[in-house]
């Protein structure tokens, strides 16, 4: 593994220059890697490993959306495509990519199969870390490893095909076979990582759930919410109110940011914008900080992943969170964000094929609810 400089601080990296595909395809070469569970992260994982010349078999309860939707990808009952239990029995390598929850219902299934020399990978330091709530704790002469990819599995397969790679990170919980890195580096450049950055479980779990319900989900949301409230309070359009809260960051900024860091972005801006925005973005930080500090706190104590795995273990959390999920798009700022959306001109009809604009309008409106995808 390399190392390399962040700011001042020396971090353990796994690149592709250093650990090629080749290199990878070497280490797995006698392996055969089961996927369980084909829902977001699976078939970015599985796809991407199959692409890349890995031996990669899916592991799916049968009888559902699901099992179909992996055969419509590609995998073959009966050579690729397996029930849960005959792939786990199969599998070298166990890339345990059900929901959190279903992990813990299917943790007796998959400890009976967790015979020596085989490897448990995660995606996700939760139900090792949190072993008391979740009730998983492996066998001693396992592997036990991670590779979190940084984004949906939606992107990871995205990017894969358009050549490019998503950050994830690595870590090795247990190293029964002396082969432990070996075998994580593999497997992190096989499912298209971008580059592989060392984390422990502890320290992913608890960076990820705070990030989530921090600024990545929901500290974004409370902003956007508190600004456009604040914006038609005061007597702004929505049509206002949305483009100055989110149009215009997903739109120009952030891609800035995404290219160049915000410096770059700011000094891109109006003087007038650099000013205002360099004298306020301390204060937001003093006023949401003490914020950040309750949740980290909130993930650290347990009470984060108790909550979560209380609630999706329930028979029905898809309708509750169906629930909660309406009330936001029903929500005008994102009915505005909608309306936004469909006029973007790349969303617009070709003008050959318009006729009465009322009617194009809503044709764009289903073209956009129609692409739209679940992104985490
Ligand atoms: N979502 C992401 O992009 C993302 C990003 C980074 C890390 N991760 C981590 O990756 C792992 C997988 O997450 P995910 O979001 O991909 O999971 P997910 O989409 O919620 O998982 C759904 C899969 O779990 C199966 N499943 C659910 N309940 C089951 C049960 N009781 N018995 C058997 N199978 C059951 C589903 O089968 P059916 O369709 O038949 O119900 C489906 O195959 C998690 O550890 C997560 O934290 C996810």
């Amino acid at each position: 593994m390399a190392k390399l400089k962040f700011g001042n601080v020396e971090e353990n990296v796994v690149t592709r220059e250093e650990f090629p595909l080749s290199k990878a395809q070497e280490v797995l070469k006698n392996e055969t890697v089961a996927v369980i569970g084909y829902g977001v992260q699976g078939p970015g994982q599985a796809l991407n490993q199959k692409d890349n010349g890995i031996n990669v078999i899916v592991g799916q309860r049968k009888n559902s959306k699901t099992w179909d939707k992996a055969i419509n990808d590609g995998f073959v009952p009966g050579e690729t495509l397996f029930e849960i239990e005959e792939a786990l029995q199969r599998g070298t390598i166990i890339c345990y990519l059900l929901s959190d929850a279903a992990q813990i219902a299917l943790w007796p299934t998959v400890q009976k199969h967790l015979t020596a020399g085989k490897a448990l990978y995660f995606s996700h330091g939760f139900g090792v870390t949190f072993n008391e709530q979740t009730g998983i704790v492996p066998p001693k002469d396992v592997d036990v490893f991670l590779v979190a990819p940084k984004g949906s599995g939606t992107s990871l397969r995205r990017m894969f095909l358009q050549g490019r790679g998503l950050n994830s990170s690595y870590a090795i919980y247990q190293d029964a076979t002396g082969k432990a890195f070996e075998r994580v580096a593999a497997l992190g450049i096989a499912v298209g990582s971008g580059y592989l950055f060392e984390t422990d479980f502890k320290k992913e779990v608890y960076s990820d759930l705070t990030g989530e319900r921090g600024t990545l989900m929901g500290a974004i949301q409370g902003i956007f919410a508190a600004q456009y409230e604040v914006l038609r309070s005061k007597g702004h359009t929505p049509s206002e109110a949305f483009n100055e809260t989110v149009e215009e960051l997903t739109q120009s900024l952030m891609p800035l940011v995404a290219e160049n860091g915000m410096d770059w972005m700011y000094a891109n801006c109006s003087t007038t914008a650099q000013r205002g925005a360099l004298d306020w973005w301390k204060k937001f930080r003093d006023a949401t900080k003490p914020v950040f500090t309750e949740l980290y706190e909130s993930v650290a104590s347990g009470k984060e992943s108790q909550r979560s795995i209380d609630s999706n273990s329930k028979t029905d959390y898809r309708e509750k969170l169906e629930e909660e999920l309406k009330e936001l798009r029903d929500s005008e700022l994102w009915q505005a964000g909608k309306t936004v959306r469909s006029l973007r001109p790349e969303n617009q009809k070709p003008k050959q094929d318009t006729g009465n604009q009322e009617q194009n309008t809503a044709g764009l409106y289903k073209k956009t609810v129609e692409k739209t995808e679940s992104v985490n």
